[in-house]
């Protein structure tokens, strides 16, 4: 049972405050877990409460700290903590609102994980294996999604698109795409010393986007992936986050770094020349969260050939994605838990995401920290893919680290590989 809960502010990896939760059983165990913080937000998701102010960038957390005390640890007391579902329903009886702005997505979200921490201590089991447990999934191993360049919000908006990354469907295990895709970073690395545009990273670690244009980025990554000796679109695939909320709306695309403004057709041709010219296998985001016209034309012209993922369009919201696979706006889902607020609404949205044949994406935020829970989600929710930002910087290497971890313990042949190139495309 749950016996204590205590919230304190720690702080991310952009030296913000966010808020950390553990969870005391009667037994004895522990959990614990921190809330991430996204910077590209969508307007739909829960909220990150701050206290505002002049302190600390108005970004503290005191309220949602607060909030855990003296709200929500009441609700959880006495619960068993291995009843996700019965402390999910306790944290949203106080607080039903979408947007989770009476006690805080982040102060939910940390809330909501630990206890899941708490409830594997309780069975003596690892994370993955008790979200297993819950999910009813069979446990399996993620194609991890790599960020090479870092962009839009996340480098100062030096180049519109926001991700530059990686997948290696082509490779046998995790560890070996991780391998693969440490050699490509390397690789973009030099290649971007050659050009003496070496100019450190971005807030997730990609390397920093000194580039003219936004193709050049993708020419470089291109040859970034030639470089390490693979061949472009074998083993080693493209998959970009335009996080096109951040310069699209009302159907309008203002590309800063062209300094062009394109309508909503001709984002998409601009879109579909790079799915034509480079082998890109992923795409998130393609058009704003206000332009459901603009998400089902680009699904109806590209949905068949690359994998095209919803994020600040789906919120992790199990009613937004059914509409999307209704009138086929998309065909994947990322999953951010602090989207949406607790665990049990981020498996409902995964759930009802696969049971609708669209590929699943566990993500981390921007904001991050030496938290590991979504490598265990990934797994323990039999999630396709798993989205952490670059190869660098230890909040990114813990997630990777620990999926090497679970795969040494559920054996290394769970590895998902192919899957997103296979099954999500409409067919
Ligand atoms: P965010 O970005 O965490 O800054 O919102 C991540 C993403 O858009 O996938
Ligand atoms: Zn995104």
């Amino acid at each position: 049972r749950i016996d204590k809960v205590i919230a304190r502010r720690v702080w991310d990896s952009r030296g913000n405050p966010t808020v950390e939760v553990e969870v005391q059983t009667t037994g004895g165990r522990v959990g614990r877990a921190i809330a991430p913080a996204g910077a590209s937000r969508g307007t739909r998701e829960a909220i990150d409460m701050r206290d505002g102010g002049k302190a600390l960038g108005g970004l503290d957390v005191g309220q949602a700290v607060a909030n855990v005390a003296e709200r929500i640890a009441p609700a959880l007391s006495g619960l068993d903590a291995t009843d996700q579902k019965a402390a999910d329903d306790a944290i949203l009886a106080l607080d039903p609102s979408a947007l989770k702005d009476r006690l805080g997505g982040n102060a939910t979200v940390a809330a909501s994980l630990a206890v899941a921490h708490a409830g594997a201590a309780a069975k003596g089991e690892p994370l993955w294996q008790h979200l297993a447990d819950l999910s009813g999934a069979t446990p399996s191993i993620p194609l991890p999604e790599i960020q090479i360049f870092g962009g839009g919000a996340h480098a100062g908006r030096r180049v519109d698109i926001q991700d530059f990354m990686v997948m290696v469907p082509g490779a046998s295990t995790f560890g070996e795409a991780l391998e693969i895709t440490s050699e490509v970073y390397r690789a973009a690395g030099s290649l971007m010393e050659r050009k003496g545009r070496l100019a450190g990273v971005a807030d997730e670690g990609g390397w920093w986007p000194v580039f003219d244009h936004n193709e050049e980025a993708l020419e470089t990554l291109v040859k970034a992936i030639e470089l390490a000796g693979e061949t472009p679109g074998d083993r080693v695939v493209i998959s970009l986050d335009i996080a096109a909320s951040e310069f699209g709306k009302d159907g309008r695309y203002r590309l800063a770094l062209e300094d062009r403004e394109l309508g909503r057709d001709e984002m998409i041709r601009l879109l579909g020349d790079w799915l034509d010219a480079y082998p890109i296998a992923s795409i998130e985001d393609p058009l704003a969260e206000d332009d459901p016209d603009g998400m089902r034309a680009f699904t109806a012209a590209y949905g068949d050939r690359v994998q095209i993922i919803g994020d600040d369009y789906l919120v992790t919201n199990s009613a937004l994605v059914r509409d999307a696979a209704t009138d086929r706006a998309c065909n994947a889902v990322l999953i951010k838990v602090n989207q949406v607020g607790t665990l049990s609404e981020a498996l409902d949205c995964l759930t009802t995401a696969s049971d609708r044949g669209f590929g699943t994406i566990v993500s981390a935020r921007s904001g991050e920290t030496e938290d590991v829970s979504i490598s265990h989600m990934a797994v323990g929710f039999g999630a396709r893919q798993l989205k952490v930002g670059s190869f660098t910087r230890s909040e990114r290497m813990a997630k990777w680290n620990e999926c090497l971890r679970i795969g040494d313990a559920i054996g290394q042949d769970r590895f998902v590989a192919g899957a997103p190139l296979a099954d999500t495309a409409w067919a």
